[in-house]
Formats: structure tokens, C-alpha cells, sequence
């Protein structure tokens, strides 16, 4: 399978110093610790279809399909601003027309005693932050780390990062090490990527600070100049001291939620919990989804791509063939090119999406918890939360499923468990 996310490695002119192994010395308070994930109270205006298809297609550099990125995005015509690494003022442009496309979800994370809103992306494995190196308009609206301001930041000197989606979208700067405290749970030298360079689009995600990534380490895009040196995720740094070596996504359908380090809480899901090995050959929570069901009509995804829990998504696009066999269910439905996807009457009666885990196991998503968001203001027609990867060959499911299946990340048997959510 191609590789669909781009990463760009910074080339530098300095020297790049070595880079001795950050301690792994960890000061564990709790065995598990639970995050929570918080609506935006500055988000002027509901969750944007269009948009958050543009999003995935965006991280996951899925090229074109029916998707105009270049109507939606002004980061798309602006590309990657400033370089990294110099702490020069570059041209870190607020885009003309910003688009209220701040983001829903924040997690409140401490970094050397500084606490910024980060994203817990299961898609990615940088935790990259907002830095006060990014020029003064970059920053507006946001927290910034200030390095200086922090006693326990060490630099890592010579090392970059630098992570770019398809579009140019993305960040890259300079990193260190530094206490990173999430949920009361802290790491001492846990690998901190400051941006000195951010798109458009994450200026324009106001109160995004920064992602946690909780992929597999081996898509951290640290390099120490000339060669990739992977820096650990928080979860790697704290996986061998939990209770369990798990986090859990439990999202609610209004897109709130909790993650819980260390330990896997039975009373959050009805039923056992469906596991299924993790393929991590391609660094992400990758897994075999090769057939589904229409309100219990089971069908086969003949050509069926691998599938990826990603909670930095917030559809879940699948095959397109599986995308049109759903809607084809649907009284209405169609794939509408302005806005973006699949959408249909906000009063059709959906049938609820079932989705392979492995060979043998199926999790459901209700027909009720399907709609993402209505496209007009009179709500009469309606955006699908489950939409079409334009042959992308890959499955990202992301917040669609996360809201009706409470999801646990074993990163000691590198596995998925699959619970059902009860309804509401
Ligand atoms: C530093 O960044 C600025 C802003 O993009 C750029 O113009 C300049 O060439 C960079 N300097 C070096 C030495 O990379
Ligand atoms: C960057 O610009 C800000 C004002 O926007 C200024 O206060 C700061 O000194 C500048 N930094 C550098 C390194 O030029
Ligand atoms: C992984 O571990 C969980 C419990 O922690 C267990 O229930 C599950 O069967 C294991 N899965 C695989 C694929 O080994
Ligand atoms: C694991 O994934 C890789 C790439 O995503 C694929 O090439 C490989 O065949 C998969 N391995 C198994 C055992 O499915
Ligand atoms: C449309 O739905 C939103 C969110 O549920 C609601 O706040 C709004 O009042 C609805 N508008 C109309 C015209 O019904």
C-alpha cells in the first residue's frame, strides 16, 4: 500500500550535534487517569461537513476525488509558512476570510507547568505544540509554549520536526524534552515539538494548541538533522506503568468524552468487549474490516482496504463501494459535490452501519448517530458522518465510530477492543 501520509523532513545547513537517547525517568503518581474531552465554548457555529471531509482527505493526502480543496482552503494556496528551526518572524498569515472552523474538542494538557489544549490524535505520533517562536498573528487565540518560561525544557539541539499533509497543511519547528502532565499522570523527558511554523488551517483552529499523537512511535517525524531519530509517544513513555498497558476513547454523540489511561472501564460499554490484532506495519491502529452491514444485511467489501481507528478524524470514510451500498439504503441520499459528501433529508430514516473488526466480528453504529451535521440552516438536509475515502485504499474511521463504540488501544498485545456504547 502507498504511503498516504507525506512526511517532509526539514534539510538544515547546521551541523546536527548527536543526539543522546532522552532518560526515560517517569514519576508515576496514579496507575490510570482519565482526560477529558471538552466541548469549545469560543466555537461560534455547529460541526461543518464540507469541512471536515476536506480535513481527512487533507491528513490522509487523499488527492482530489469530488473534494475542491482549493474552494475551501486557504491553507491549501498558502502552503507550509516560515521554516523551521531559525526562530526568525516569517509570514505566518492569518488566512483573509477565517472560517469559524475552531476546533469542538479540548483536552487540557500541562507542559513544564504551562497548560495548553491539546488533540488526542490516534492518527499520528508527534506531540507538537503551539510555540511563542511563531510569530505574534500565528498565535492569536491560542496558548503558546514558552520554552524560556519553563524550568525542566531541555533542547534537544539540531532536532527538527516537521509533519505536512498532502496539501502543505501542517507544522514543523524545533524540539526538546520537558514534564508533560496529562490527567495527573507525568513523564519528565517526554519529547516536545515546538512549532516555529504552523499552516494556515492550525492558525485558524483557534484553541488547538497542539496534538498528543498516540499512533505508533515509529511515525514521529523527529530527525536530528540528517536522519530520522523517532522520538516515543507520551503513551509509550507511560504504557509500563499503567495498571494495563490501554487508553480508551470514550467519545459521547455530542462529541465530548473522556480518555482513561491504564485501565479499561466495563461499566462505559454493554456486553464483552471485541478484540482484534493490531497491524502495526504502517504505525497506525490498523486493522482487517473487510465487510459490513447494512441494518443487519451482512455484504462483502470484495476489495476492502485496511481499516484505522483515528480519533483526530471526524467521519469515518470508507471504501467508496461500502459508502454507496449504505446510501443506496437511504430515501434521498445523494453525493452532493458542493457540499462535500453523501448528504440526504434530515428527516430520512437511516439504517444503522455495521463494520467488521477481523474476520469474525462486527460493531455497529446506530442509524440514529449516523447524521454529522446539517448542511443549511433550516435543517432540511443532512451531511453524513459516514463518507467515501475516494479510493484512497485505506479505512479511516474516525469520530462516527468512536461516539456509538467505546474503543481500547492495547499497546501491550497491540490490539483494538470494540465495545458497544449503550444508547441514549
Ligand atoms: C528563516 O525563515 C525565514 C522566514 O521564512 C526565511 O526567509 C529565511 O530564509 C530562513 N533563514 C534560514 C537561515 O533558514
Ligand atoms: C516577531 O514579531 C513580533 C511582533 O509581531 C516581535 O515582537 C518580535 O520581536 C519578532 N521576533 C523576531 C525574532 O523578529
Ligand atoms: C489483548 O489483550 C486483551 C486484554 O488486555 C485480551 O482480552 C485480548 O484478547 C488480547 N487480544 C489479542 C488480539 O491478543
Ligand atoms: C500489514 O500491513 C501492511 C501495510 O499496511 C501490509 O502490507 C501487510 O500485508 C499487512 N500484514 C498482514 C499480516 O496483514
Ligand atoms: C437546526 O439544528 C440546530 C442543532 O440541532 C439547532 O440549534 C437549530 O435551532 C435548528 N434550526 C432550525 C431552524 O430548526
Amino acid at each position: 500500500m502507498a504511503s498516504f501520509r507525506l512526511f517532509v523532513f526539514v534539510a538544515t545547513l547546521l551541523v546536527a550535534l548527536a543526539l543522546a537517547a532522552p532518560t526515560e525517568k517517569r514519576n508515576i503518581q496514579k496507575r490510570s487517569f482519565k482526560v477529558p474531552r471538552s466541548l469549545n465554548p469560543k466555537r461560534k457555529r455547529g460541526p461543518n461537513g464540507a469541512d471536515a471531509m476536506r480535513k481527512a482527505y487533507m491528513k490522509y493526502n487523499i488527492p482530489g476525488g469530488f473534494i475542491d480543496i482549493s474552494k475551501n482552503s486557504q491553507s491549501a494556496k498558502e502552503g507550509l509558512k516560515i521554516n523551521a528551526a531559525n526562530g526568525t518572524n516569517g509570514t505566518g498569515t492569518v488566512a483573509a476570510n477565517p472560517e469559524d472552523n475552531a476546533a469542538l474538542f479540548l483536552s487540557p494538557v500541562s507542559i513544564g507547568g504551562q497548560t495548553l489544549n491539546l488533540d488526542f490524535d490516534s492518527g499520528s505520533s508527534d506531540l507538537w505544540v503551539f510555540s511563542t517562536q511563531l510569530p505574534d498573528q500565528a498565535t492569536q487565540g491560542h496558548s503558546a509554549f514558552d520554552a524560556e518560561k519553563s524550568k525542566s525544557f531541555k533542547l534537544m539541539d539540531g532536532a527538527q520536526f516537521s509533519i505536512s499533509y498532502g496539501d502543505g497543511s501542517g507544522a514543523a519547528g524545533i524540539v526538546g524534552t520537558d514534564k508533560v502532565d496529562i490527567g495527573g499522570v507525568s513523564v519528565d523527558n517526554q519529547a516536545v515539538e515546538l512549532a516555529t511554523a504552523v499552516s494556515a488551517s492550525f492558525v485558524q483552529d483557534t484553541n488547538t494548541d497542539g496534538l498528543v499523537g498516540l499512533a505508533f512511535s515509529q511515525l514521529n517525524t523527529v530527525n536530528d538533522g540528517t536522519k530520522k531519530t523517532p522520538q516515543k509517544t507520551f503513551f509509550d513513555n507511560v504504557m509500563g506503568d499503567l495498571d494495563m498497558p490501554v487508553f480508551t476513547a470514550d467519545l459521547d454523540p455530542d462529541g465530548t468524552g473522556v480518555y482513561e489511561f491504564g485501565k479499561i472501564d466495563a461499566t462505559k460499554f454493554t456486553g464483552d468487549m471485541q478484540w482484534v490484532a493490531v497491524n502495526t506495519t504502517s504505525g497506525f491502529w490498523q486493522f482487517e474490516s473487510s465487510s459490513f452491514a447494512v441494518d443487519g444485511k451482512v455484504a462483502q467489501n470484495p476489495n476492502a482496504s485496511p481499516a484505522i481507528a483515528d480519533t483526530g478524524t471526524s467521519l469515518m470514510l470508507v471504501d467508496q463501494a461500502v459508502a454507496e451500498a449504505y446510501y443506496s439504503q437511504v430515501q434521498g441520499a445523494q453525493e452532493d459535490q458542493q457540499a462535500g459528501g453523501f448528504v440526504y433529508p434530515c428527516n430520512a430514516k437511516l439504517p444503522d452501519m455495521s463494520f467488521a473488526i477481523g474476520a469474525d466480528q462486527m460493531a455497529t453504529i446506530p442509524g440514529n448517530q449516523v447524521t454529522f451535521a446539517a448542511v443549511d440552516d433550516a435543517n432540511t438536509t443532512c451531511f453524513g458522518g459516514i463518507q467515501g475515502n475516494g479510493g484512497a485504499g485505506i479505512q479511516i474511521y474516525g469520530d462516527t465510530m468512536f461516539k456509538a463504540q467505546f474503543v481500547a488501544f492495547n499497546g501491550g498485545n497491540q490490539s483494538l477492543g470494540f465495545g458497544a456504547k449503550p444508547t441514549q
